[in-house]
């Protein structure tokens, strides 16, 4: 049994710090400053916050290791890095066709996320243009009403020219970075915008706490009232770990593929996983005390980053330019996250047709773009065309909303399950000891949750999101 990969050199990362901000760069996205302050602010703050941790280190940690350590000994794109794993284990090559739906999730994804990143990009262009008719010192839009800067984001979302644009130029500057290839290209936007990322959310961050309301913000994200942990709460937040931490679409995989035998895989996915959750908890500590501090009460939804977020803008000092710097920030982890997603599907396309890298990124763009364009009209014209409204769970959303329904309640899911058993039972143990980097406790412990706890929690998971009235 061949436990190690020889070949041709391949394009991967340049170092072990380069692997992990390019996995931290595709964890930390709109996941992160969109829906988790938006889900927590629905889903009764500290119940969810502290749920939420618990789902990340006991189910998301597990699963992440399990994927690195996939791509790691395939050394390949996913489907091809499963069949290895399943060769060399002497199972079935059909596992690869996990891999398969995690390239399609990661598809899909692509194409209603880079929609979300032409809206922030839209948001800069008007902090910016601000900056011009309000000037740096006082609120932002100065004389504006708030119906007029609450009214911004639907007729935003409804004009479809624009958000068909937008999502193009989003989807074009991905491209550019992934034709780059690894060390080229998705490896520097890492390595120069995650740092400018961490940094602009920490001088947000402290701004807000100096602006007061920090007790207020304490107490709604951390105060823990046990009768609002619901199964609808759980579910939230056992999804929400699972993508911001990227799981079960192939992606953590793919960036596992370009990591050196001499990483330790259980020490950096636990960098990954901290990085990941720290920067969600930092988004709500950088989010609610402007809320809070402009008077106003957090709202879920969209509705919370780009309609309440603005409006608050409007009440602070130097709104114009936090907010500016807010939007860019955000970003920022759209881009490391997208880059990620297009990746996935790319490195696939790739290693099956053997097409070069720049002819492949190309392909898949622009497939995305042509999804893409579904979603952004979705919002607005294409709103009557509902896919898949005839299935209850799918009833009255139009294609971006379906398609994050689609990939987050059940092909995401089915993924990490999938990958769970194939790791926890079907993987020769041996090999899998090899790759994980851990010992003692700590590997029969992660041994238990792969085999275990994450199978369980995840078929639960998938069946709660399907048949939601189980838990009614
Ligand atoms: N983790 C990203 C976020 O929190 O926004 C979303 C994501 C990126 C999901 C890459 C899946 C993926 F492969």
């Amino acid at each position: 049994m061949a436990l190690s990969q020889s070949g041709p050199a391949r394009d991967g990362w340049s170092s072990r710090t380069a692997f992990i901000l390019a996995a931290i760069g595709s964890a930390v996205g709109l996941g992160n400053l969109v829906r988790f302050p938006a889900e927590a602010g629905e889903n009764g703050g500290g119940a969810f916050v502290l749920f939420y941790i618990a789902c990340v280190i006991l189910i998301g940690l597990p699963v992440l290791l399990s994927e690195t350590l996939i791509g790691r000994h395939g050394q390949a794109a996913a489907p091809e890095s499963f069949r290895k794993v399943a060769e060399h284990s002497r199972k079935s090559t059909a596992w690869e066709h996990v891999a398969s739906l995690g390239v399609l999730s990661a598809f899909l994804i692509l194409s209603f996320y880079c929609v979300l990143g032409g809206w922030v990009m839209y948001y800069i262009g008007i902090f910016f243009a601000d900056i011009f008719n309000t000037g740096i010192t006082g609120g932002a839009f100065a004389g504006v009403s708030v119906q007029e800067v609450e009214g911004i984001f639907p007729a935003m979302i409804a004009n479809g020219p624009v958000t068909v644009i937008l999502n193009i130029v989003f989807l074009a500057i991905t491209m550019y970075f992934v034709s780059r290839g690894v060390s080229g290209g998705i490896e520097k936007v890492a390595v120069y915008l995650m740092p400018a990322f961490f940094v602009l959310l920490v001088g947000i961050t402290v701004y807000g706490l100096f602006g007061g309301a920090i007790d207020q913000t304490w107490d709604y994200l951390f105060t823990f009232e046990p009768e609002k942990l619901t199964g609808p709460v759980m579910l939230a937040a056992v999804g929400q770990a699972f993508f911001s931490l990227s799981l079960g679409v192939a992606g953590m995989v793919t960036y596992g593929a370009y990591v050196g035998r001499n990483v330790n895989l259980g020490v950096t996915s636990g960098v990954i996983a901290t990085a990941d959750t720290l920067v969600a908890l930092l988004a709500g500590l950088c989010i609610f005390p402007i809320v809070f501090a402009a008077g106003l009460s957090p709202n879920g939804g969209l509705g919370l980053m780009f309609q309440t977020l603005p409006h608050a803008f409007q009440e602070i000092p130097g709104g114009t330019l936090i907010g500016l710097a807010f939007f860019i920030m955000v970003g920022f982890a759209a881009l490391t996250s997208s880059v990620s997603l297009l990746e996935a599907p790319t490195a696939w396309v790739i290693d099956r047709f053997r097409f070069t890298r720049p002819v492949a990124t190309v392909m898949v763009s622009v497939c995305a773009a042509i999804v893409g364009t579904l979603c952004a009209l979705s919002t607005g014209s294409l709103a009557w065309f509902q896919p898949l409204g005839f299935i209850p769970m799918f009833e009255g959303m139009g294609v971006l909303d379906t398609l994050d329904t689609l990939t987050g309640k059940i092909t995401m899911p089915v993924g990490a399950l999938l990958t769970s058993i194939f790791i926890g039972w079907v993987a020769n143990k041996r090999l899998v000891d090899l790759e994980n980097g851990l010992g003692g406790v700590l590997h029969v412990f992660w041994r238990f949750l792969v085999c275990w706890l994450c199978p369980i929690a995840l078929s639960a998971i998938l069946l709660v999101g399907i048949f939601p009235s189980i838990i009614e």
